[in-house]
């Protein structure tokens, strides 16, 4: 049995190695590599293929991995967004992802991102690099007198819940699927709107699909609370970002947490020191004294990536093997 995994990073490198050496029955090779109709032909020979990458899984790409006798999929990550699905069923692709590598690293980070807008630390940190001492005018709001709602009540949602609660805010909940436990908890409001009118902070923990892309737009934000808080550490496309900008120009909007944007492919996680930055709305939103940029990396802690690595293989091992995988995607 042969696994050839693409777009190995050197962090993910340890646990592939760890989790070759747990199954010596294997074969595993691997590529730093991103899967395009042109590497396809690296993983020929081998029985499956281990992917990560936000480029898309186009139809050319799948027709040349399917071309050089692959079909078995497997994802590192969670979205599926970025798959031609049609094309993966035409050619019968089987494709798995790795839902749950660990929702508290995707929580806490907007956990600690939105405490930090509510508290001004960036403006209070810029203070400090110019040795400006003074308290005010950088008062914060502390995280208990705020309402909290979170859209989207799946892993990453609930624990982020959690956390807030913890904090000791009141916090609300949206989803088209109620969870009953939450349900019975008395957190779920009826509808977006009503969830949108009474949060103080407005955290996405939702998908990107068609339903929900620009669902924060300048129509949503005005239905919010003056001196709101948003953050979206979830996709890009959820959220129309000159709206936001917009609404932090009238003072509408008190903070924004951005984590994931609109135009981050090809963007985000390279390096653009001493060359052009590509993208002047980007640029201005990192400038802002109450906007907290981060280039997707709330999922990137070593127990997520240990995660997605690990249960990728695995997934994919017991889709070669004909076993039933553990989070198979539906391909339709
Ligand atoms: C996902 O798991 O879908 C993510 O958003 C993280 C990924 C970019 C590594």
């Amino acid at each position: 049995t042969k696994i050839f995994a693409y777009a190995i990073r050197e962090d993910e490198q340890p646990f592939v190695k760890e989790w070759e050496k747990a199954h010596p029955e294997v074969e595993v090779e691997f590529t730093d590599k991103l899967l395009t109709p042109e590497t396809a032909s690296l993983a020929k020979g081998a029985d499956g293929a281990v992917v990560y990458q936000q480029l898309d899984y186009t139809a050319e790409t799948l027709q040349a991995l399917a071309d050089n006798g692959i079909t078995k999929m497997s994802l590192r990550n969670v979205g599926i967004d970025n798959i031609d699905m049609a094309k993966a069923k035409e050619l019968g692709f089987q494709i798995t992802n790795v839902p749950v590598y660990s929702p508290n690293a995707i929580a806490e980070h907007a956990a600690i991102q939105a405490a930090r807008i509510l508290r001004q630390d960036k403006r209070m940190d810029e203070k400090m690099a110019k040795r400006d001492l003074r308290w005010a005018p950088t008062i914060g709001r502390e995280v208990r007198d705020q309402v909290v709602g979170v859209v989207g009540t799946g892993h990453i949602g609930q624990v982020f819940m959690q956390i807030m609660e913890g904090f000791g805010a009141k916090v609300i909940a949206y989803d088209i699927f109620k969870n009953p436990k939450l349900e019975e908890k008395g957190y779920y409001v009826d509808s977006l709107d009503d969830l949108y009118k009474q949060a103080d902070v407005i955290s996405l923990h939702v998908p990107d699909v068609p339903a929900n892309v620009h669902m924060i737009n300048d129509d949503t934000i005005a239905e919010m609370k003056d001196g709101v808080v948003i953050v979206n550490v979830s996709r890009g496309p959820l959220v129309d970002t000159q709206a936001v900008v917009r609404g932090l120009d009238s003072g509408k909007v008190f903070g924004y947490v951005m984590d994931t944007y609109e135009g981050e492919v090809g963007v985000f996680n390279e390096d653009w020191q001493g060359k052009e930055f590509p993208d002047a709305h980007l640029a201005d939103l990192i400038d802002r004294p109450n906007v907290l940029v981060t280039p997707h990396t709330a999922f990137y802690t070593t127990h997520a990536v240990r995660n997605m690595v690990v249960k990728a293989f695995d997934n994919n091992l017991a889709l070669v093997e004909g076993n039933e995988p553990e989070t198979p995607v539906e391909v339709k």
